[in-house]
């Protein structure tokens, strides 16, 4: 009696496992499945650039431009969108040094009269050092986004910013391409 309760219990689970589990992982699939991709696509050069040659995300990649989290886990799909796809900066810089040279940059630290700046018109981006006295700086009016110019898909677009929300929300949600819009 008791070993029948036994294997009636283990029947019971050992069913529950085969006939739910398939169905729970067929409803997680799509979103899933667009995260990885989105992944991949992150990951993916595209005119000599992927979005990790200057943003960390998961442990890699190099961190150029701004951390995605605050966007990625507060702002929704069109939000990151608009933002990825952006012609106004706010943060890169055209940078002047006391020779006349120019390029632009973005500022990565500043501390005791000395600054560090990704020069942006190198492939990727150099770390530059000055003295603050030996530079100014102008509003960036020639610096494009590069996903700007990656010639993305809408739906690859979709699929990065559902990689760049799951990572940074921990939950895997499908973005369609109407949310970008
Ligand atoms: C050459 C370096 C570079 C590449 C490649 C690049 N980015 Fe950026 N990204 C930047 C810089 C620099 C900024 C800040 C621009 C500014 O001044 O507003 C930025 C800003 C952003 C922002 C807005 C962040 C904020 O807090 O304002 C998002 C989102 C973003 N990038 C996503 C991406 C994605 C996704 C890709 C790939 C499809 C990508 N980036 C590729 C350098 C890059």
């Amino acid at each position: 009696m008791f070993r029948t309760n036994i294997s009636r219990a283990l029947f019971f689970v050992a069913g529950t496992v085969v006939f739910y589990s398939p169905l729970k992982a067929a409803e997680q699939a799509p979103a899933a499945v667009q995260v990885e991709r989105g992944r991949q696509l992150f990951h993916k050069t595209f005119k000599s650039y992927s979005c990790a040659t200057c943003h960390s995300i998961e442990g890699t990649g190099t961190a150029v431009g701004p951390n995605l989290k605050t966007l990625g886990s507060v702002v929704g799909p069109r939000g990151l969108y608009t933002t990825i796809m952006m012609s106004v900066t706010c943060y890169v810089q055209e940078y002047q040094l006391a020779n006349g040279n120019t390029f632009r940059g973005i500022e990565k630290a500043k501390a005791g009269g000395t600054m560090e700046v990704w020069d942006l018109t190198k492939t990727p981006a150099e770390l530059r050092k000055f003295r603050e006295s030996e530079v100014t700086m102008k509003p960036n009016t020639t610096w494009k986004h590069p996903p700007t110019g990656m010639g993305l898909a809408d739906q690859e677009l979709a699929d990065i910013v559902a990689y760049v929300k799951a990572v940074f929300t921990g939950t895997p949600k499908e973005v369609t391409v109407e949310e970008l819009h």
